[in-house]
């Protein structure tokens, strides 16, 4: 699985998203060791503070799934020119996933024209995680 299709996994997952409230949809695609996509979108609700975001839609999924770390990669779309980074709230999210295998992902934020490659460390420094428990 390249870039590109990372990418497109995406997108394709943003065109899912139920986000009557804000018109902001956002997709994201999580990459793992084996090969695998898991993809999620965000999901508002009338009730707007419920909204959950497409990141945290897609570890839900992933670790509902049995998922429990080889997460190495993270793509995330938007809808605007210029590309976001994930939320605080799923940065941390994404964090327990990867903590669990003990990867640092490589994110990728994706607009229409331009790709920024970060990584969750960057994104989320001396994070917070199931190692700080003890
Ligand atoms: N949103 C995401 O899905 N991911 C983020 O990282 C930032 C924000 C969603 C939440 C809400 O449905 C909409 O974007 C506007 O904030």
């Amino acid at each position: 699985m390249d870039d590109t299709a990372l990418i497109a996994a995406a997108r394709e997952a943003a065109r899912n998203s139920w986000s009557p409230y804000s018109s902001f949809p956002v997709g994201a695609a999580l990459l793992f060791a084996d090969g695998r996509v898991v993809t999620g979108t965000n999901i508002e609700n009338a009730s707007y503070g419920l909204a959950l975001c497409a990141e945290t839609v897609a570890v839900a999924k992933a670790m509902g799934e049995g998922r429990r770390g080889g997460l190495v990669a993270v793509a995330v779309t938007g809808p605007g020119e210029d590309p976001i980074t994930p939320c605080g709230r799923c940065r941390q999210v994404l964090h327990e996933l990867a903590a669990l295998g003990g990867t640092d992902p490589r994110v990728l934020c994706v607009g229409p024209d331009i790709v920024r490659e970060t990584t969750l460390s960057a994104l989320l420094p001396r994070a917070f995680g199931p190692e700080s428990l003890g």
